[in-house]
């Protein structure tokens, strides 16, 4: 096994964005943060320095870490953070994943600069199930904060009223043509005609889903999340937060300088967003005249449509080489509805939020609180009282989670550090439902510890009797990170084959600071290789 070493120092640093220099928390001073390269069945072993004044946690997002949940990363779910002046280890297995994934910080909104793209290639002697391509881009999307990002968590669970908006977005860390003292710039993305590439493109932003097209070309996708997939051909993608794409790129123009957009998909109301479009630039070589080409053709910012019609284009392999392994028998059957709450205000919470209430999120109207200390270290030695083992398995009330009108006594979630504890290998199947509590949106459910199979989804009340006659349980796309539909459902399929302690959250940030989250204990299978590893060392403390 080779076994790659790396050294990240978080530190503050300082960049230029949108015409002033601002210091912000990085990963070795680099804005986004360096990309990581591996084959597929190599292992890497990152130390982490905090040299930061925050604490700090690194999660490998896509990534199985098969019974190793001590190095998964989230804040007091599986680790106690780092703190700063401290160091920790954290070991990387890539056995299952091939393709794009990605790392981010996993404490408060640190990620928002603490991210960048790890890479996945074939094993030695394997190939791309795709034709070979010349080159690769990864193209990280991202956003400039004039704010520091580190104190908004604290103000939004005040508040609520916090409009926790950026101030561009970014594509590999520039803002391009639209944004103030950001043309010269931007990206550049050189090509030669004829050529094929291979575009690794990740969702790194916060809180909104994205359209992204280049001017007169098409995209064939041909991987998600760190799984292929069947290609398909396309004008436009529609990313979430959280998710990573695989895209082939034709170079099949005449030479010139063609546009690279994206906006944001955004259709939840009274949210507000950036409205501006980011921009890069494809440029063939040989071509330097820099006339502006048109913008290609994105959605409209609120088609949900646009954004569905992309998604249910989504396939696996399920070929010899990368079979699906869909469960076809469920023994474990879940819904969890996804809902944006109000609370009142108290004069312990003060809060400036609409009709003088705060925000909160929850799952099956739940909203998370997390815990003093993590869940993981608290299961594994059997430190009572950090978390209760009563998560529901459906929601406690049932209601027409999509209509209209729904009566105002459901604003309130309860409040909880619940678990659902899951047998080793049993089969789950999973219904996330949208709800129009307080408004619905788009949800982009992230699952750690695990890729699951996406079988059904549809708009409005998922019906058991009807909808699950129509899955498909064939070629499934095999995801981490799925898009829930606004006001719609999503139904999942896993094998719970991965023990330890993994965290579900909405990957939008703010539904995450606002409680959008819950947590899988799986427990230890019966032999000793389905059992969770051994603790490391140097595991931070609270
Ligand atoms: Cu991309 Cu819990 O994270
Ligand atoms: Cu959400």
């Amino acid at each position: 096994k080779v076994i790659h070493h790396h050294k990240f120092v978080v530190e503050s640093s300082p960049h230029s964005r949108l015409c002033r220099t601002k210091e912000i928390l990085t990963v070795n001073g680099e804005f986004p943060g360096p990309t990581l390269k591996a084959r597929r069945g190599d292992k890497m072993i990152i130390e982490v320095y905090n040299k930061a004044t925050y604490n700090i946690t690194i999660h490998w997002h896509g990534l199985k870490q098969e019974r190793n949940p001590w190095s998964d990363g989230p804040e007091y779910i599986t680790q106690c953070p780092i703190q700063p002046g401290k160091k920790f280890t954290y070991r990387v297995d890539l056995s299952v994943e091939e393709g794009t994934v990605w790392w981010h910080a996993h404490n408060g909104w640190a990620r928002a600069t603490v991210h960048g793209a790890i890479i996945v290639y074939p094993m030695l002697g394997s190939e791309y199930p795709f034709p070979k391509p010349h080159a690769e881009f990864p193209i990280i999307l991202g956003e400039w904060w004039k704010k520091n990002v580190m104190e908004i968590p604290g103000k939004a669970n005040l508040t609520g009223g916090e409009p926790l908006i950026s101030d561009a977005y970014t594509i590999n860390g520039q803002p391009g043509y639209f944004y103030p003292c950001s043309k010269k710039g931007s990206y550049k993305m050189m090509v030669e005609q004829g050529k094929r590439y291979l575009l690794r493109i990740i969702n790194a932003i916060m809180d909104e889903s994205m359209f992204f097209a280049i001017v007169e070309h098409e995209l064939t996708l041909v991987g998600k999340d760190g799984f292929y997939m069947k290609p398909f051909t396309t004008d436009y993608l529609m990313i979430t937060p959280g998710q990573s794409m695989d895209v082939l790129l034709e170079a099949n123009q005449s030479p010139g300088n063609y546009f690279i957009a994206a906006r944001a998909y955004a259709d939840a109301v009274g949210a507000g967003f950036d409205k501006t479009i980011v921009t890069a630039f494809l440029q063939y070589q040989g071509s330097y005249h820099s006339s502006r080409s048109p913008l290609p053709n994105l959605p409209p910012y609120n088609r949900t449509q646009a954004a569905t019609d992309f998604n249910k284009q989504f396939r696996s392999l399920a070929s010899e080489n990368h079979p699906a392994k869909v469960p076809l028998v469920v023994d474990t059957h879940l819904l969890y509805t996804l809902s944006v709450n109000l609370l009142n205000c108290s004069t312990e919470k003060p809060c400036k939020g609409p009709f003088g209430k705060r925000f909160a999120s929850s799952v099956n109207n739940i909203s998370f609180i997390t815990p003093k200390i993590d869940i993981l270290q608290a299961y594994y030695y059997g430190i009572e009282g950090v978390f209760e083992e009563d998560f529901p398995r459906k929601p406690p009330n049932k209601f027409n989670y999509t209509s209209d009108n729904l009566p105002e006594n459901l604003l309130t979630p309860s409040f909880g550090t619940k678990v659902l504890v899951l047998e080793y290998n049993c089969s789950v199947e999973l219904i996330f439902q949208g709800t129009n509590v307080l408004a619905s949106d788009n949800h982009p459910v992230h699952l750690h510890g695990y890729s699951f199979y996406v079988v059904g989804r549809g708009f409005g009340n998922f019906n058991p009797k009807k909808d699950p006659l129509n899955y498909n349980l064939v070629d499934p796309s095999q995801e981490t990170t799925v898009g829930v539909p606004k006001n719609g459902w999503v139904a999942i399929r896993f094998w719970a084959d991965n023990p330890g302690v993994w965290l579900l959250h909405c990957h939008i940030e703010r539904h995450l600071t606002w409680g959008m989250s819950m947590v899988f204990i799986v427990k230890n299978g019966a032999t000793p290789r389905s059992r969770i590893v051994r603790p490391p060392h140097d595991l931070p403390t609270c």
